[in-house]
């Protein structure tokens, strides 16, 4: 029997709102013909639907708002700081926590740390702002996805997947030792915003572990 699909309200309510700017199909035309057809160069107010990224479009809860009156930003020692490191603590299970304002200046700090001249990342599609913060050290960043991605005509669940054989040969090529990192961007933003499935994740683990041990 066919299951029937059914629509969940959103449970919440938008308290809040941002006026856009409302264009025409003639100034979207003008504007992407001077910035070349590459939308970084586009002005923000320029755009009417931001299809190039879900940074900054998401919205805060009452709780979260709230959260920012009652805390405090003392220099050093802040209570809310505490608070922020005990719940991804608890969340992560990770017991050292670096708070940053976004994920591309986290990966300014993990590339300075893990990057460098002669050093190899792989991944399955390095998201822009990792590839440029990896090749700002001088290492060099490798995409891996499977064939079959490339063909957008084809329907298949997991094309954000990284390609099992070639992650193989690749740190074949590279030499273990120079691997800092084979990393995973799920979903695979760069590629299509494709899923990866767990499975693959497992596998990358088990033959990244492999490999580093026999080399
Ligand atoms: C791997 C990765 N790095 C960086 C970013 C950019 O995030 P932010 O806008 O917080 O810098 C994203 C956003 O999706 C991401 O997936």
């Amino acid at each position: 029997m066919e299951k029937k699909r059914r629509t969940l309200a959103e449970p919440f309510r938008i308290k809040m709102v941002e006026p856009l700017k409302v264009t025409t199909q003639e100034h979207r035309t003008k504007v992407l013909e001077q910035c070349g057809y590459n939308p970084f160069l586009l002005h923000s107010s320029d755009v009417f639907i931001d299809l190039l990224t879900d940074s900054g479009t998401g919205a805060m809860s009452d709780h979260q708002w709230a959260g920012m009156m009652v805390g405090d930003a003392s220099y050093a020692g802040a209570r809310r700081w505490f608070h922020l490191e005990s719940v991804v603590k608890e969340l992560t299970g990770m017991p050292h926590i670096l708070p940053t304002h976004q994920g591309r200046a986290a990966e300014r700090i993990l590339y300075g740390i893990l990057g460098g001249k002669n050093k190899v990342f792989l991944s399955n599609t390095h998201f822009d702002t990792t590839r440029a913060n990896i090749e700002f050290t001088g290492a060099l960043a490798v995409d891996i996805m499977p064939e079959e991605a490339n063909d957008p005509e084809k329907d298949l669940p997991f094309k954000g997947n990284i390609d099992l054989e070639k992650l193989k040969v690749l740190i074949l090529e590279y030499k273990a030792e120079n691997i800092a990192a084979v990393i995973m961007t799920v979903t695979n933003n760069s590629s299509g915003g494709q899923p990866v499935s767990m499975q693959n994740i497992l596998e990358v683990r088990k033959s990244v572990i492999n490999i580093s041990c026999c080399w």
